[in-house]
């Protein structure tokens, strides 16, 4: 059975996380852990940055298993596409998406979250599961809180 997740709680500490004086890929990595370390069915936490061409997301701050998709394209994959359509993919199944870069066998939903700045996209949260089906509208929510909350980090 899936535990309660006390999301406010943990909105809290990420914006401690914000307000502490570390530096931004401090922070970002910290937000990664947080998540992973509070939320047992995140199993990999990451970060990507458009590049300055507006062409590719590149992998910024993560946690978790070491993934070959460092540089992705917009358009490819999920987190491709999210940047392209400037909105949340949630993918319940990934074992049934065409358009969807593996980063580990073990994954079977993810969720990418786009980070908006003035209204354009400068990065995205992304979140991989070992569990199907997993991701509600209050995961959606909560990611949805916290990349505005990190938007003023990049
Ligand atoms: N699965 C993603 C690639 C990033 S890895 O999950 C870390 C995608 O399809 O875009």
């Amino acid at each position: 059975m899936k535990e309660k997740v006390n999301f406010s709680s943990i909105l809290e500490k990420i914006r401690d996380t914000i307000n502490s004086p570390s530096s931004k890929n401090e922070k970002l990595r910290g937000i990664c852990e947080l998540l992973r370390d509070s939320i047992p069915y995140y199993n990999w936490v990451g970060f990507y940055i458009l590049d300055e061409t507006g062409k590719y997301l590149v992998l910024g701050p993560f946690v978790g298993e070491k993934t070959e998709h460092v540089k992705i394209p917009v358009g490819k994959g999920i987190c491709g596409q999210a940047a392209e359509k400037k909105e949340t993919f949630v993918v319940q199944d990934v074992s049934k998406e065409t358009n969807y870069l593996s980063c580990s066998p073990e994954v079977r939903s993810e969720i990418v979250v786009p980070i908006f700045k003035n209204g354009e996209i400068v990065g995205e949260l992304d979140i991989d599961s070992h569990t199907v089906s997993v991701f509600t509208g209050k995961d959606r929510k909560f990611l949805e809180d916290i990349s505005q909350m990190v938007s003023e980090l990049l």
